[in-house]
């Protein structure tokens, strides 16, 4: 069976640094991957390479066995992959049904007027938002614009989902809804890339771990498998001892 996505020796650099370096991997159809590694080692980057925000310096990105790196970021968006950012990129002076709404008509499965609207309120309403669907973003919280991005992610209905540290700055609450969030993601049959740092959400959701450390892939296959390779050891404790 083809595979959702391929990384065939992907590889970016900036100048003299390889941000990622000849970085091969697949991700089934359904299947949540984590996509770990200490910081620097070049997970935003290519992710950015599967979204099409950089375009890899050689190597090859497919989508459902076609290729889509090369192509500019709003075509690979058609294509069916949304993302949210490290860094939340909201609408700001958009409420928050405006965001989503963008999502459902820039995305892979399109729609507008009543229908983009219908979609957008539900979306809102299972990422806990339903009540702010007028609220200008720029009024919100950091974790609430962090829900309507991922409701805008979704609009578009992806074939593929990127998520950038999505749990990153939540409160133990707020983390556990998070968690519950991407599960019924995943039990829903979604394929997703999860780039994360909270262990506990990588051990209850991942199918699949693929480690990156300075550009490169140290490990890949199975959670505990990958976590307790001693390189991804090493290469976590080298980042804490930073
Ligand atoms: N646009 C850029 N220009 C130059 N260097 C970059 C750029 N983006 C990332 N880098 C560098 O590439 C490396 C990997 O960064 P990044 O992909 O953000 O890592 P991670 O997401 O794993 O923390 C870092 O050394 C970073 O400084
Ligand atoms: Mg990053």
């Amino acid at each position: 069976m083809t595979a959702a996505l391929t990384v065939n020796s992907a590889r970016k650099a900036f100048g003299g640094l390889i941000a990622v370096n000849d970085v091969s991997f697949e991700v089934r159809r359904g299947e949540l991957l984590g996509l770990i590694g200490p910081n620097g080692s070049g997970k935003t980057t290519m992710l950015n390479l599967i979204s099409g925000a950089l375009k890899p310096t050689s190597g090859e990105i497919m989508l459902e066995g076609r290729r889509i790196s090369g192509l500019p970021a709003h075509a690979i968006a058609r294509q069916g992959v949304a993302r949210t950012f490290q860094l939340v990129r909201v609408l700001p002076s958009l409420d928050a049904e405006q965001n989503v709404m963008a999502g459902a008509v820039f995305g892979h499965v399109r729609s507008w007027g009543a229908d983009a609207r219908k979609t957008s309120r539900a979306l809102l309403d299972r990422v806990g938002l339903g009540a702010r669907a007028h609220m200008p973003v720029s009024a919100m919280t950091y974790i609430d614009q962090k829900r309507v991005e991922l409701a805008r992610a979704l609009a578009a209905n992806p074939r593929i989902l990127l998520l950038d540290e999505w749990l990153a700055g939540l409160n133990p609450s707020e983390l556990k809804i998070g968690i519950s969030l991407v599960d019924e993601l995943r039990r829903e049959g979604r394929t997703i890339i999860m780039v994360e740092h909270v262990m506990d959400a990588i051990r209850s959701l991942c199918d699949r771990c693929v480690v990156m450390s300075s550009g490169r892939t140290i490990a890949q296959g199975g959670v505990e498998e990958t976590l307790s390779d001693p390189e991804v050891v090493r290469a976590y404790l080298g980042d804490e001892d930073a």
